[in-house]
């Protein structure tokens, strides 16, 4: 089951509302959000977050990178959010979606010297650095400025998280973090930077997790860190343990949001690090099962050897297929009696054979029909493009029975309006 979706009268549904409904006013591909879905989801994180006793033992820093549409934003924003960033573009979004700076941390190993100088201007709670280089230049342009970077670095602490390669950022071979054994006298290297102030320290091990062990490993590595940072005088008061919690696409077995959270939490008390301030960076776990993919059937063109499902979503709309070979549940949006079950590929319009949405899927559909692409929340839109010059898909979010649109689809116009032909 999911929470947000489900089947009512033989139609899925977003929350009150019938798909065929969204499908009819705002056409398809469409994104479609539940209000409640991603509320349920923010909130069991805090509820091993906050104490019953009111106080605050850790904080959500939403990695927005899964979904960073302004109303989602904002919502999560209301709710008490903090964010994780990753260009100076994300900051803007924050920014306009009624976020505040303070509660914005700045990963990333590529930050360039303008999106320092925007995030210094705004006063984000801590750079997450990855490299020496990056720990020179802040400190440079918060020089210029004349301010002070408040800093964390990003420890890799070589564990295997056991997810799919092109998502798993801890292990040695990665481009991310500073190598466990360069930890400390990189801190001592920070430390001796007039311009940055150390704050914090950080990992993330990979995406898609649905072990906690993983986490209980790099955690425990990390813990250490802090002591022997501790015993050469160099003081941490955060701990931001990354994101990287799992969902259920099909049959995955992730520990609950809340268990997750209050495992951890948990941990670092009983090892005596109760007095650190601790942040998550989740993603996919707020939004990734909040949300689903609309799109139709344009036509059925049975094959030789394989039967295709052609739909007016394509890889442009959601990559994840294409690029990780990653499984999407792919549901009729009402059952149709007369269509025999056949297995098809559903596949978009694109010119390209790695144009799949789903593999060897059974359904008794005709064209015309609605399929819902579902745990399409986290890395749908967000990694979309406009390949092929397709404009990218409205997004809509559903509030009990009202539908609000949060992005309108794209023009065709709107496309090309940037570029412009050579003089005669
Ligand atoms: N923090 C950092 C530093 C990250 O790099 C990421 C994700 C997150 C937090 C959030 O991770 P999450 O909780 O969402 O797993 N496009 C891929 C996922 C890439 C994840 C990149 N980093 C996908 O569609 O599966």
């Amino acid at each position: 089951s999911l929470n947000g979706f489900c089947i009512k009268d033989q139609e899925w549904h977003a929350e009150n509302v019938p798909l065929s409904a969204i499908a009819q006013k705002f056409g398809t591909p469409t994104y479609v959000y539940s209000k409640q879905a991603l509320s349920d989801a923010f909130n069991s994180y805090e509820a091993a977050c906050v104490r019953p006793n009111g106080e605050r033992r850790a904080r959500v820093h939403y990695a927005m990178k899964a979904n960073s549409n302004l109303a989602i934003l904002n919502l999560f924003a209301k709710l008490g959010a903090g964010f994780d960033i990753v260009s100076a573009g994300e900051l803007a979004r924050v920014l306009a979606a009624g976020g505040s700076a303070n509660k914005v941390v700045f990963s990333g190993v590529g930050k360039s010297t303008e999106e320092m100088t925007a995030a210094l201007k705004a006063g984000v709670k801590c750079f997450n650095l990855e490299s020496i280089p990056e720990l020179t230049r802040l400190n440079s342009v918060a020089g210029s400025l004349g301010v002070k970077a408040p800093i964390s670095l990003r420890v890799n602490p070589d564990v295997d998280p056991k997810t799919h390669p092109y998502i798993s950022t801890g292990l040695k071979g990665n481009k991310f973090g500073i190598a466990y054994d360069d930890v400390i006298k990189t801190y001592q290297e920070a430390a001796k930077m007039p311009h940055c102030q150390i704050v914090g320290i950080d990992c993330h091990i990979g995406s898609q997790i649905t072990e906690i062990s993983p986490y209980m490993d790099a955690l425990d590595r990390v813990l250490d860190l802090i002591k022997q940072l501790d015993a050469c005088g160099i003081k941490i008061h955060h701990l931001d343990i990354g994101g990287g919690l799992g969902i259920s696409y099909t049959n995955e077995t992730p520990p609950a949001i809340t268990e997750f959270a209050n495992t951890l939490l948990n941990h670092i008390e009983s090892k005596g690090f109760g007095h650190l301030e601790v942040l998550f960076e989740p993603g996919r776990s707020l939004v990734g099962n909040a949300g689903l993919l609309l799109t139709t059937i344009e036509y059925l063109k049975p094959g030789e050897t394989k039967n295709f499902c052609i739909v007016d979503a394509a890889m442009n709309d959601l990559m994840r297929p294409a690029m990780y070979e990653a499984f999407h549940a792919i549901v009729p949006v009402k059952s149709n009696s007369n269509a025999p079950a056949v297995t098809y590929d559903i596949v978009g319009p694109i010119c390209e054979s790695g144009d799949w949405l789903g593999r060897d899927r059974s359904l008794a559909v005709e064209p015309g029909d609605q399929l819902a692409i579902l745990s399409a929340g986290a890395y749908g839109f967000t990694m979309s493009s406009n390949y092929n010059t397709r404009g990218r898909a409205a997004e809509v979010m559903v509030d009990g029975s009202q539908v609000h649109l949060i992005r309108a689809r794209e023009t065709i116009e709107s496309l090309f309006a940037n570029e412009k032909v050579l003089p005669d």
